[in-house]
């Protein structure tokens, strides 16, 4: 008896000594809205208690029960917050590593940790987990920004061991979800069809997708997911967690059903072919996943991820962008200084800021006349140019247009002085026939003097011609035959985005403003790691209208439209409005020929630039409310908001060819305006002499709008309507 109350007593006592630790270190990670709860359990581990909405009482994270601990377990702890391999643990792990003595397990308990403000509405928590047997440690580090809902993940290794220890899994992010079902979007793609969504419920078992493309990490799989909680994703209700890689390489997110319905996602460098050795003393600093939990659907996690890069990601996000006109489709290799002096007045003649020279411009041994030779010798050619850039920049400027360059200086085309010179400098592998793509090959960003020469391509360009007004940054190929002559290859893939961070890094230092576009055979590159340093990415090669819809709405999931570039080209023949309305929605280009124009397309497109510059505050700067799906409506619309709910464009278009489609549609409900406030509706983009059913003389409140809606005639004659939203007091 007394045996027994001894043994009850002790347990009480260790219940109290377990809820004291529980209560004393838990951390939680907040932002205005959301919240997610760090706890170190009984035994030193850290585990996720909370990943969601933010508790109005902080006091109760505490009450958060701490789940998922199997105390006789096929497994450790399911929710860790960094889950190590090789020991208890049989999930799928964060980290793995074999130690210097070979033993390839891994533990890791809690040692401290602290938050601190990190910059403007910023807090940075970093926690310090440490191998118990061994001098191993990392830190986890949460960058969590208040006002826009956004946390930044990532880990930092290192170890003091006596030699040197193979890391080979470094995961950015393990979080943990509580919901019971899980729908997962996530996008795949090729050429001309990039960021195709699919959505999927998430079965027991793992769901991984990755990419190996190596330069880039969209293409095949984006970089990007959106996991719905308990329900397929809706637009503007339901708890959505929207996650992006910012890394330019490989990458893999993993997503697991837990056998108690939970999920767990890991999220980072893709481990394929990248095991890391990191030397004693070394640090090693995983890319960071940016994510968000949205509780009004996909619209207003897109809405956070869009203000979040706008404040604290891209280059002038706040800023202002250059309309330009491109000669790429209009000439593609075949111009000369006089048909380009004659762009430049064309560009003029339209109204944009820029004209964009493409690619062809250089090469002299071998002549860049098509994309077989020339890649990599960055000389003007001699026969197309002879009297170099300088010449075009000043010729432009007198036109009245800046001028902006194309390059692609990580790659190189077989045929090329650069090649015959540096064979060493190319990622191939020495005993294997060289494989191309689009018929270059990439060059090995990992060695030192290839990131010296890329980046005295750039600085030559701006030393030489101090008034060159843009970049775009191409990308055409992927890693075949991943060997590095100078570096060990399994560091290749990870050493190579580096490098290419390396040289942007110290191009943003010497020309931190210059607007530059991320480009990559179509829109195959962007992630936030590459828009650090670019304004702007391009989102497809496939400029048609009716696909570029698509395109574009899919990448709004995560991109903002400021970032956006869309051109008005001539991939398909729909009237030039239709082609103009759709540009609009981002950062608006031409690539045709001005002088190809009819008379009343040219007015066309003179008025919409103007009509561009009034509305551009509200498309670079505002709120995007996607209010009708493509995939779902016959009429997609978007509609921007500016901050200060003042002024708005509604952007509509037929999406469907069949009999009647579009016709008699109830009226589009319109979101973020201020219910109080009243607003003009006028239709604006209107072909010369085009007469409007909308009458703009109308004045609705903000809830009238918001409650009943407008319907904006679109129909079978008018394919693309756009609405000119204005506040006109209360
Ligand atoms: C890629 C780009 C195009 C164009 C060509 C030039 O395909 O996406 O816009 O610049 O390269 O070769």
């Amino acid at each position: 008896m007394r045996f027994l109350v001894t043994l009850s007593l002790l347990f009480s006592l260790s219940v109290i000594a377990q809820t004291a630790i529980a209560a004393i270190i838990e951390i939680p990670i907040e932002t205005a809205r959301t919240a997610l709860v760090l706890r170190v359990n009984n035994e030193g581990h850290l585990v996720i208690v909370h990943h969601g909405k933010r508790l109005q009482r902080a006091s109760e994270y505490s009450r958060l029960p701490g789940i998922t601990y199997l105390s006789e377990g096929y497994s450790d702890f399911y929710n860790a917050a960094y889950t190590p391999a090789g020991s208890r643990s049989l999930l799928e792990p964060a980290i793995q590593a074999t130690h210097a003595d070979g033993n390839s397990s891994l533990d890791l308990v809690y040692v401290r940790h602290e938050t601190k403000p990190a910059g403007q509405g910023q807090t940075l928590t970093t926690v310090l987990l440490k191998d118990p047997q061994y001098p191993f440690e990392v830190t986890l580090n949460f960058r969590a920004y208040q006002n826009e809902d956004v946390l930044e993940s990532w880990s930092t290794i290192r170890h003091t061991e006596k030699k040197a220890v193979r890391l080979q899994k470094y995961a950015s992010a393990n979080l943990y979800l509580s919901a019971g079902t899980y729908f997962l979007t996530h996008y795949h793609g090729n050429w001309a069809s990039e960021v195709r969504p699919e959505e999927t419920q998430l079965t027991a078992g793992m769901k991984v997708l990755d990419s190996k493309l190596g330069t880039r990490a969209q293409m095949l799989q984006s970089p990007m997911f959106m996991l719905s909680l308990n329900q397929p994703a809706q637009e503007e209700q339901g708890e959505v967690l929207a996650g992006t890689l910012a890394w330019s390489g490989n990458f893999q997110f993993a997503f697991e059903l837990d056998p108690y319905h939970n999920v767990r996602v890991l999220a980072g460098i893709n481990p394929y072919a990248s095991e890391y050795t990191l030397e004693p003393g070394r640090d090693f600093t995983t890319p960071a996943l940016i994510y968000t939990f949205s509780t009004q659907g996909t619209g207003g996690a897109s809405r956070s991820l869009h203000r979040w890069a706008r404040n604290h990601r891209i280059p002038q996000g706040n800023g202002d962008r250059l309309t330009l006109l491109n000669n790429w489709e209009a000439t593609q290799f075949d111009f000369d200084e006089p048909k380009l002096v004659d762009l430049f007045k064309d560009g003029k003649k339209l109204g944009v800021d820029l004209f964009l020279l493409d690619d062809g411009w250089f090469g002299n041994t071998f002549p860049r006349n098509n994309d077989r030779a020339g890649l990599g010798d960055w000389q003007e050619n001699k026969a197309k140019l002879p009297h170099g850039l300088g010449y075009l920049v000043k010729e432009a400027e007198a036109a009245g247009v800046k001028f902006g360059i194309w390059i692609e200086p990580e790659m190189v085309n077989p045929k090329s002085d650069l090649y015959t010179k540096h064979p060493d400098w190319v990622i191939k592998l020495p005993n294997r026939e060289n494989a191309v793509f689009r018929n270059q090959q990439v060059l090995d960003l990992s060695n030192p003097a290839v990131q010296e020469f890329v980046y005295g391509v750039v600085d030559g360009l701006f030393t030489k011609n101090p008034s060159l007004g843009y970049i775009k940054w191409d990308c055409n190929a992927v890693i075949y035959n991943a060997y590095s002559s100078v570096n060990p290859t399994s560091h290749l893939y990870v050493d190579y985005v580096r490098g290419l961070y390396k040289v942007l890094d110290r191009l943003r230092a010497k020309y931190p403003t210059v607007p530059m576009m991320l480009c990559s055979g179509g829109g195959a590159r962007v992630d936030y790691g590459a828009l650090k340093y670019f304004t702007e990415f391009w989102p497809s090669d496939n400029t048609s209208p009716s696909e570029r819809i698509f395109i574009q709405y899919n990448y709004s999931m995560f991109f903002p439209a400021i970032a956006t570039c869309n051109h008005v080209t001539n991939w398909s023949n729909v009237p030039i409005k239709f082609r103009t309305d759709v540009a609009m929605m981002g950062k608006l280009g031409y690539d045709l020929v001005v002088s190809h124009m009819k008379p009343d397309e040219l007015t066309f497109s003179q008025q919409a630039l103007k009509n561009y510059e009034r509305l551009k505050p509200a498309i670079y700067h505002g709120d995007l409310y996607r209010l009708q799906s493509p995939y779902t409506h016959d009429v997609a619309s978007m509609f921007y908001v500016s901050e200060k709910q003042d002024k708005a464009v509604l952007f509509s278009y037929l999406v469907n060819s069949r009999f009647k489609a579009g016709s008699d549609l109830p009226p589009i409900r319109l979101r973020g305006l201020q219910p109080e406030k009243r607003y003009t509706v006028q239709e604006i983009n209107l072909m010369p002499g085009a007469k409007s059913p909308i009458d703009s003389t109308i004045s609705y409140s903000g809830d009238f709008l918001m409650t009943v809606g407008l319907n904006p005639a679109v129909n079978d004659r008018r394919t693309s309507v756009v609405l000119e939203v204005t506040e006109t007091g209360r």
